[in-house]
């Protein structure tokens, strides 16, 4: 057995504040509109992948999440692929720096993520954007790599970098110019913060890529929001974000969210991603952000009914508390903040009050407290593949 070469990564989750929904081209995922993107902290929550290599290899094999899965799925043949191409391309280019004989060897992958995959948070985007960058690194390819990453998951090119971040949806037919860009890093906006309140959920939601090819094919409202709506909210969130305006920021992701979640409901037959508590958490931050007459906390769902909420620091810890109360907690159910330290305060009665919602037991099981954070990074002896090229033990 020759020692492997091996390299491991970590990438970060993104969350849409101007929404993909549709896909133009199936088969290179080149999106029907441009959207826009926060990516998440890694402390909090990322994917970590593994790549080994070596002659002593006789075929590509991968691990998920502890599990062996099957590795001729298309999408990972497309990464795997242009991963290779480009490679090829910089040894026929003569790149001194590039270890050639590698080439052709065959790669053994092993990823996991530090979140429940039964948080029903996507993993899809962390996982092809962090798949990419290592292998990447494994066969000493550099430069644009969100392309590639496209073609594992769309949401995953914009994975690829940390902060606030578009993917531009292009125009060309071979995808050329369907490409990730940042428009600020992680570091622009250091009071802004994210809640993802984990929503229970009875049964598994219809997946983004099969719902997205229903809503292209039967929604006018989706046609209408690529063609109409998105460019000029893609322009003003730009400028939103670079402003740090979060009364324009919050109100446009709010919108968007409930313009996408339209066009679910505009496909035929419909998709419902929302359910009750999606919808009380919706009603909550509207009467809470009314209550103080500013805009003050933010929504967005993605393709299932965990809600995820924009605020800024100051706000966090009051509410926290009001989530807490119209939600309250299993009481020896485990921790329900997790993530970013949230000091506890007491609300006013006159709050709980307006807001007057009924109250949910145990209807958000935990949060997520978080913020923005960096793109994907090499990671130094955290390997998950042993020198056998299998996985630890304790992976
Ligand atoms: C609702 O990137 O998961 O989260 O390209 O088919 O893999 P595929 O779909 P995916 O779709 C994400 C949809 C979304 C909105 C978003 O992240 O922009």
């Amino acid at each position: 057995m020759e020692k492997p070469n091996v390299v491991t990564c970590t990438a970060p989750v993104n969350i849409a504040v101007i929404k993909y929904w549709g896909k133009r081209n199936e088969e290179l995922i080149l999106p029907i509109n441009s959207s826009l993107s926060v990516t998440l902290h890694q402390d909090q929550l990322k994917t970590t992948t593994t790549v080994a290599t070596s002659r002593s290899f006789q075929e590509d094999r991968i691990w998920l999440n502890g599990k062996e899965e099957d590795i001729t799925h298309p999408r990972l043949q497309s990464c795997l692929r242009e991963i290779r191409r480009l490679a090829r391309k910089r040894r026929n280019d003569g790149d001194p720096a590039l270890d050639s004989t590698s080439l052709s060897h065959k790669v053994h992958i092993c990823s996991v993520n530090n979140f429940p995959t039964a948080a029903g948070l996507a993993s899809s985007a962390a996982g092809f954007a962090c798949l990419v960058y290592t292998l990447a690194r494994v066969f000493g390819v550099e430069g644009e790599l969100s392309g590639i990453a496209r073609q594992g998951s769309g949401s995953a090119c914009r994975s690829m970098y940390g902060g606030f971040v578009q993917w531009i949806m292009g125009q060309k037919d071979d995808g050329k110019d369907s490409l990730a860009q940042q428009v600020e890093p992680e570091t622009h906006w250091p009071e802004l913060r994210i809640l993802v309140l984990v929503v229970s959920a009875e049964r598994k939601p219809v997946g983004s890529t099969s719902g997205m090819q229903t809503s292209v094919q039967t929604s006018c409202l989706l046609k209408h929001r690529a063609e109409s709506v998105v460019p000029g909210r893609m322009r003003e969130m730009i400028e939103a974000v670079r402003r740090k305006d979060f009364a324009a920021f919050a109100e446009l992701t709010m919108k968007d969210s409930n313009q996408f979640h339209a066009t679910c409901l505009d496909t035929y037959p419909p998709i419902f991603y929302l359910n009750r508590v999606s919808q009380q958490v919706i009603s909550l931050v509207h009467r809470y952000n009314k209550h103080y007459g500013e805009t003050r906390v933010a929504y967005t769902f993605d393709a299932g009914p965990n809600a995820v909420i924009f605020t800024l620091q100051q706000h966090v810890p009051e509410f926290v508390q009001v989530v807490r109360h119209f939600f309250p907690p299993e009481t020896n159910g485990g921790q329900f903040i997790r993530g970013l330290p949230v000091s506890s305060v007491a609300l006013s009665e006159e709050l709980k009050q307006t807001i007057g919602l009924e109250s949910t037991p145990k209807g958000i099981s935990y949060i997520i407290s978080t913020k923005a954070g960096p793109g994907p990074c090499v990671v130094e002896d955290q390997h998950l593949l042993g020198s056998d090229g299998l996985p630890k033990k304790t992976v």
